[in-house]
């Protein structure tokens, strides 16, 4: 009896030696593939402290045996070693944020205990190891960030308790296999950025649980499989930039998934028309169709309190009749508003006044290449926290509203291509965040005001194709900050040009053409080193071209015709 129990005793205490004496020899061959350890992590991996004491090791109570190794962002370089793979009581292995490469350990798939993989954020390459579906236990794979290739291990299907699965961001091609659809806990498919091709499978209908299925920046084609408008659960769904996704979407399809928040699905195929079902999506955040082939009308969007972001551009949208900018106007007590994207559609009508009662957090509105017709509602001025208005290539008329100045925030600004007539409001000035302006091709008239001169981060800035009359006020050529271009083309502007243009020192796009302007070309412009085209054809410039131009090396369009200018350029 005593004898049985001593060797016994013995018996475990030998077995206790060994377990404890392969999680030390485990980690130190750990430690042998980190080839740098910049913060010093690994300092306290020696023998003079138990293992259990080292930084990032966190072992369970009753057994002494490693259940955690965590070194997160330590900057660590090198590879994991396959030795992982004894550390038989491993629960969590976290290295996210380090420099990691090489392969993941296939001997990962014998770690029986293993909860959570994270190895996110390194640079892992080859391919995922199927025997990590070996791991039964597993409840997060977190492997996205990293450059594995090949596909997506069909083995995987068998790990039930799986509830993250998180491939985003890796080199993997081949289709999502079916399989996938029996990982039944399943919260969170994160598979954008990747070459995935082929369908989605009809199987991931299975996956009741699902919250986030993220499918973005892949390869895949055909319909969205109708099972997945089953999933009620789902609250993030993304399927931008497949490019070859089609097919309409169910009119039910809010209804059958109430708790969606966000739904991206710009550059594809889709077609067919916004679901009318939509005007219920009271928890909608995020809906992004642009650069799809919806059509038909827009449903109202009042019900939609939460909505942050709605982006409907390049589809077929509306009918250019008066009535299809309704959704607009329904917008209006949508508090969390931020972005309105609806250009490039077939939309008609005019631009409701009740835009001035949108909340005060839309920072966007795009509404470029329709049929609009109207006027510019002066209520846009109560937008305050406005960044980006975009209306150009439409219908509109009218002048531009004074009350544009009051919009301290605007950026960019491109009313080009309608019908506008009257003045550039001086108050625009006040814009003084502005980089982009575009004017061009209206009815615009009179001369421009020189509170222009105080945009001081202007970089381009287009008026040509107006009626502008007047000389160009000085302040516009002490607008160093102009980069991309100044078009002036194509107006009644007078007078010479001043040596001033010579400020110009980043403009790569000077047009000054068809105009009126006298006098000679100013030597300075010489000195503006950057431009690329350099247009004054059509004016009634005259004398000889000055020998400066030619140190203009970057040049590659020069037109001087249809003026009384003689000499002709040297290249230095
Ligand atoms: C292993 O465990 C035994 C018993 O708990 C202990 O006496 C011994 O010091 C441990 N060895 C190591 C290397 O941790
Ligand atoms: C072992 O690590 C501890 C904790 O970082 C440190 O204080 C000690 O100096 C180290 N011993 C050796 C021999 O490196
Ligand atoms: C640990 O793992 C390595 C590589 O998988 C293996 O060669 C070695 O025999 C293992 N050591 C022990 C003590 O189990
Ligand atoms: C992973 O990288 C992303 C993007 O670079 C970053 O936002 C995130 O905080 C990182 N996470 C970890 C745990 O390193
Ligand atoms: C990984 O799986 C393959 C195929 O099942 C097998 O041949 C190999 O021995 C496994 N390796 C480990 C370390 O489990
Ligand atoms: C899983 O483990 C079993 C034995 O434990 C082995 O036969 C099989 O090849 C492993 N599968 C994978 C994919 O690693
Ligand atoms: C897993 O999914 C595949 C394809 O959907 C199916 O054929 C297989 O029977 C499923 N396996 C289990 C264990 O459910
Ligand atoms: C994915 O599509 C792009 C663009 O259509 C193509 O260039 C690329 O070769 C495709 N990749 C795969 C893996 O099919
Ligand atoms: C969706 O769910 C309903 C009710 O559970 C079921 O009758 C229908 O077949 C399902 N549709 C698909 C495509 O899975
Ligand atoms: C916005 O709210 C006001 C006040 O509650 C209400 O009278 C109006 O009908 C609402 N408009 C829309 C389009 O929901
Ligand atoms: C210009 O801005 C000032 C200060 O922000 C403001 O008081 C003024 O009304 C603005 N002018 C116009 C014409 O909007
Ligand atoms: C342009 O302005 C001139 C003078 O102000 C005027 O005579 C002419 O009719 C205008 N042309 C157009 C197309 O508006």
């Amino acid at each position: 009896m005593t004898f049985v129990l001593l060797f016994s005793f013995i018996g475990l205490s030998t077995c206790l030696m060994r377990g404890n004496e392969t999680d030390r020899l485990s980690l130190l061959s750990f430690k042998s593939l980190i080839s740098d350890d910049p913060s010093g992590a690994l300092h306290s991996w020696n023998n003079t402290l138990h293992f259990c004491q080292w930084q990032g090791i966190t072992c369970s109570r009753r057994h002494q045996r490693v259940a955690v190794l965590d070194l997160p962002s330590l900057k660590l370089i090198g590879s994991i070693a396959p030795h992982i793979g004894n550390l038989s009581f491993l629960k969590e292995l976290h290295l996210p944020g380090n420099k990691l490469s090489g392969e993941i350990p296939s001997e990962i798939g014998f770690l029986k205990r293993l909860r959570k993989l994270r190895l996110l954020n390194n640079s892992l390459n080859g391919e995922i190891p199927p025997n990590l579906s070996n791991c039964s236990a597993l409840v997060i794979i977190d492997i996205r960030n990293n450059q594995l290739l090949g596909e997506i291990p069909n083995e995987f299907g068998s790990l039930t308790k799986l509830k993250q699965l998180s491939i985003y961001k890796n080199h993997l091609t081949g289709h999502i296999p079916a399989s996938i659809g029996n990982l039944s806990s399943l919260i969170i498919l994160s598979a954008s950025y990747n070459s995935l091709y082929g369908s989605i499978p009809f199987s991931l209908g299975q996956l009741m649980n699902i919250q986030f299925l993220f499918v973005a920046v892949n390869n895949l084609s055909g319909t969205i499989p109708l099972s997945i408008f089953n999933l009620s659960a789902l609250t993030y769904l993304e399927f931008t930039e497949n490019f070859e996704l089609q097919g309409s979407l169910p009119p039910d399809l809010f209804t059958t998934l109430p708790n969606l928040q966000c739904l991206t699905l710009e550059y594809n195929q889709f077609s067919g028309p916004i679901p009318v079902s939509i005007t219920n999506a009271s928890n909608l955040l995020f809906f992004d169709a642009s650069f799809n082939q919806f059509s038909g009308s827009v449903p109202s969007l009042a019900k939609l309190h939460k909505l942050q972001r709605w982006d409907i551009a390049g589809n077929r949208l509306g009918t250019g009749g008066a009535d299809d900018l309704y959704f607009l106007s329904s917008l209006v007590n949508v508090t969390g508003l931020e972005v309105v994207k609806a250009s490039g559609n077939y939309f008609g009508g005019r631009l409701p006044e009740t835009i001035s009662n949108f909340s005060t957090n839309l920072r966007v509105f795009y509404a470029g290449s329709n049929q609009i017709s109207g006027e510019i509602p002066p209520g846009v001025g109560y937008l305050v926290n406005l960044e980006e208005f975009s209306v150009q290539n439409n219908r509109i008329s009218g002048t531009i509203p004074r009350s544009i100045g009051k919009l301290p925030n605007l950026v960019h600004v491109y009313l080009d291509r309608n019908q506008l007539t009257g003045q550039i409001p001086s108050s625009i000035g006040n814009c003084t965040k502005l980089v982009l302006l575009g004017l061009g091709a209206n009815f615009l008239q009179g001369k421009v005001p020189q509170s222009l001169g105080m945009l001081q981060e202007l970089a381009g800035l287009d008026l040509k194709i107006n009626n502008l009359t007047g000389p160009v006020p000085l302040e516009i050529f002490g607008l160093t900050s102009l980069s991309i271009s100044l078009d002036l083309s194509a107006n009644n502007f007078v007078g010479s040009l001043p040596n001033e243009v010579g400020n110009l020192k980043n403009l790569g796009y000077l047009d000054f053409s068809n105009n009126q302007f006298l006098g000679n070309i100013p030597a300075t412009l010489g000195t503006c080193v950057r431009l690329e085209q350099l247009l004054m054809g059509g004016n009634k410039l005259q004398g000889s071209i000055p020998e400066s131009l030619g140190s203009l090396r970057g040049l590659e369009e020069l037109d001087l015709s249809r003026n009384n200018l003689s000499g002709e350029i040297s290249r230095s």
